[in-house]
């Protein structure tokens, strides 16, 4: 199973500083080395999310990942003519297209692939006429999974917010669902991924789903870097600190 790290977060963070400051060497954390230590631990990609509000990603960020990325570059987005613009500029590996609703705090509910079949098909032409593969994030649904196959896009993302958000009662019916929405995406031919609230914990129970070729993993990824390296950041400032000049 490969990894996509969604590191969206660290824009966050970055942003909640550093909003107004162009001057990308002066902003920290720096996106670019976030993505080569992810890159330098395995991960197979990176992940960001441009959004039309831009709340956390930048237009230069995505300029600048496309460029210092080794692995390949996974760019979801909202099906706006603004935004599918940029992805044929910058034209990362993969396309993932996303719900956007302006007051969410973060992406909630999947793509309404069927409802929408008419807006996202010329938006899926053009994509993959640049040659880049497209995924929908969709809740583990029948009808999406049909609808994503018809559209002919390459991957389907599987919603797992509503298992990551679920009691203990109603966890192992979230589960099931997304067992047989693996299945049925598998059958029509679709690469399966998932994605949203997996975490170091239900991993394990991630892990038994059928067919998942890849994972996007962002805010636990991004909460444990915090945690594991808060120390080491401790140490290096002690140190600059009490040094003898
Ligand atoms: N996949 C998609 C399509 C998303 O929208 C998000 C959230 O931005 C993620 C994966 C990552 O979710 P999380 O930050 O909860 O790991």
């Amino acid at each position: 199973m490969r990894l996509g790290v969604n590191i969206d977060h660290v824009a966050t963070l970055r942003q909640a500083r550093y909003a107004g400051v162009q001057d990308v060497q002066r902003a920290e954390p720096d996106l670019a080395l976030a993505a080569a230590v992810c890159e330098r631990a395995g991960a197979h990609g990176i992940t960001i999310h441009l959004r039309a509000d831009r709340r956390h990603i930048q237009d230069r960020d995505v300029l600048r990942l496309r460029d210092t990325i080794n692995t390949k570059l996974n760019l979801e987005m909202g099906n706006t003519p603004e935004i599918v613009d940029i992805a044929l500029r910058v034209l990362p590996e993969e396309v993932c297209l996303v719900p956007e609703n302006r007051k969410e705090v973060t992406t909630e509910g999947g793509l309404d692939v069927s409802g929408q079949f008419k807006q996202l098909e010329p938006t899926l032409k053009r994509l993959q006429l640049a040659g880049i593969r497209v995924s929908l994030f969709i809740e583990p649904a029948p009808d999406q999974i049909e609808a994503a196959a018809k559209l002919r896009a390459e991957m389907v993302e599987l919603h797992t917010g509503a298992f990551a958000e679920a009691d203990a009662k109603t966890r192992e019916l979230e589960l099931k669902r997304l067992q047989v929405a693996a299945e049925h995406a598998h059958g029509y031919g679709l690469q399966v991924n998932a994605g949203h609230g997996i975490n170091y914990t239900n991993i394990t129970q991630v892990r038994t789903i059928p067919h998942l070729a890849e994972l996007n993993i962002g805010h636990s990824i991004v909460s444990r870097g915090v945690i594991v390296g808060l120390g080491q950041a401790v140490e290096e400032m002690l140190k600059q600190m009490n040094r003898t000049r």
